[in-house]
């Protein structure tokens, strides 16, 4: 099948490469020419194990190639996948500018379009935001849903550094649709892929975004709230968890305790999630609680690293580890930045290392020093915030430690402390 990728970021660039490599001829479509350019030049412009080889391949074979011009990527499509960005306002409440230019500019493209345009929403949208743009769709273009077009909301599941193996073994398929003849034609596009099939309507499918991520959220909250307990009885939560873990209700994923949960996602979705519960006259408490949780939770290592080191101005204070989670670039809400924030506030020398993050870090904390390993490891305290598998590789022996993610051999150190264990 033809499609186009409205919006070549994370998902849409993961998700247009992957399906290029289920056979489909895949056109990116951006308006950032630096982004599109890099795309052609072989270049993803964000960091994702194994993205760079699949990209090359398929735009080799001429499966993928990237553009700035919708209309005439439009013109070769029967599917366009709407990817472009959702991101926060301040109050939680969705930003949908994107969402709105990008269904504004399809609306034009109707109007003069003369074969059916199967249109899929995959950005992260309020649960009725489907509806919303169906109106907005017909209003504007004067055609019909059924007809002239079909509107159907597929949400992703990709988790960052995991997500082309995520596309290619997803757990279910989610597929929101008004017709079922719409549904079996994007149920196609995925043929060949393991995972259940999900058929519903799209207010349900936005649900089930949002309803997944927060519940994943929860766990991880729940995991800081149990892991707290133990910390205050010198329990090892992780020992707790890989117990309650064991129970198939339950499953040991997302209860790892630690400094909590940052990423573009959670975060934001949980919060959207609260401000559309209110907006419909409902008090998400418990959501508002895992929220609450979770902003609090890294500060626990400065609490922790005070035990050691009480008066922290002048001290030289290393980190190991930025970015929100092992294996990717991205510091979007990583627990790092309110860290590195308040060991500012303490005046604390600040000397950091990252495999990948540093680049991005810089932009926000140019005054701290970017450094070695070496140079971190010889800080008179060390924080250890991302679990990098080469932190395991590390000489911690006669260090004060105290580690916000577990890494096993940071436990030689001569003061040892885990928040959570
Ligand atoms: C998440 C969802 O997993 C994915 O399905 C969705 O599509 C996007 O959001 P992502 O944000 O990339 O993916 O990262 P994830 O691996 O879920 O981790 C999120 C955060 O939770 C990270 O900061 C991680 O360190 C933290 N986390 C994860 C914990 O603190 N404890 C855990 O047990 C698991």
């Amino acid at each position: 099948m033809n499609v186009s990728i409205l919006g070549c970021g994370y998902v849409g660039l993961v998700t247009g490469v992957c399906l290029a490599e289920l056979g489909h001829t895949i056109i990116g479509v951006d308006v950032d020419k630096n982004k599109i350019e890099s795309i052609n030049n072989g270049h993803p412009p964000l960091y994702e194990d194994k993205l760079p080889e699949l990209l090359l391949k398929n735009l080799k074979n001429k499966k993928f190639i990237a553009t700035i011009d919708l209309k005439s990527a439009l013109s070769s499509s029967e599917f366009v996948f709407v990817c472009v960005g959702t991101p926060q306002l301040d109050s939680g409440e969705t930003n949908l500018d994107f969402i709105n230019s990008a269904f504004t500019s399809l609306s034009e493209e109707l109007k003069t379009r003369k074969i059916p345009l199967t249109i899929v929403i995959k950005s992260t949208v309020p649960p009725g935001t489907n509806d919303l743009m169906l109106s907005l769709l017909e209003k504007k273009s004067g055609k019909k849903e059924g007809v002239d077009f079909h509107l159907l909301s597929n949400p992703e599941f990709l988790r960052e550094g995991k997500a082309i193996y995520d596309f290619f073994n997803p757990d279910k398929i989610v597929i929101g649709a008004r017709n079922k003849n719409a549904s079996e034609r994007l149920k196609n596009l995925y043929s060949g892929l393991p995972g259940k099939i999900i058929e519903t309507d799209p207010k349900t499918a936005e649900m089930i975004k949002y309803a997944n991520n927060a519940f994943l959220a929860t766990k991880i909250s729940f995991s800081n709230e149990i892991g707290n307990i133990c910390k205050k009885l010198d329990i090892d939560s992780y020992n707790v968890m890989d117990a309650i873990g064991l129970d198939q209700r339950i499953g040991r994923a997302f209860l790892d305790s630690g400094i909590g949960f940052g990423g573009s996602c959670f975060p934001k979705d949980v919060k959207s999630l609260i401000y559309t519960s209110k907006k419909l006259k409902y008090e998400p408490k418990l959501l508002e609680q895992v929220v609450e949780l979770n902003e609090k939770q890294p500060l626990k290592i400065i609490e922790l690293l005070k035990k050691s080191l009480p008066n922290l101005k002048g001290r030289t204070i290393g980190v190991l580890g930025l970015a929100f989670k092992p294996d990717t670039d991205d510091i979007r809400e990583a627990p790092s930045i309110k860290i590195v924030d308040a060991l500012l506030k303490e005046g604390s020398k600040i000397v950091v290392y990252d495999p990948k993050a540093m680049d991005n870090f810089k932009k926000l904390y140019p005054q701290i020093k970017y450094v070695t390993v070496e140079e971190v490891i010889r800080s008179e305290a060390v924080l250890i915030l991302t679990e990098w598998k080469e932190f395991e590789s590390f000489n911690y022996k006669g260090k004060i430690v105290v580690a916000g993610r577990r890494i096993k051999k940071a436990r030689e150190a001569k003061i040892y402390e885990g928040v959570c264990w």
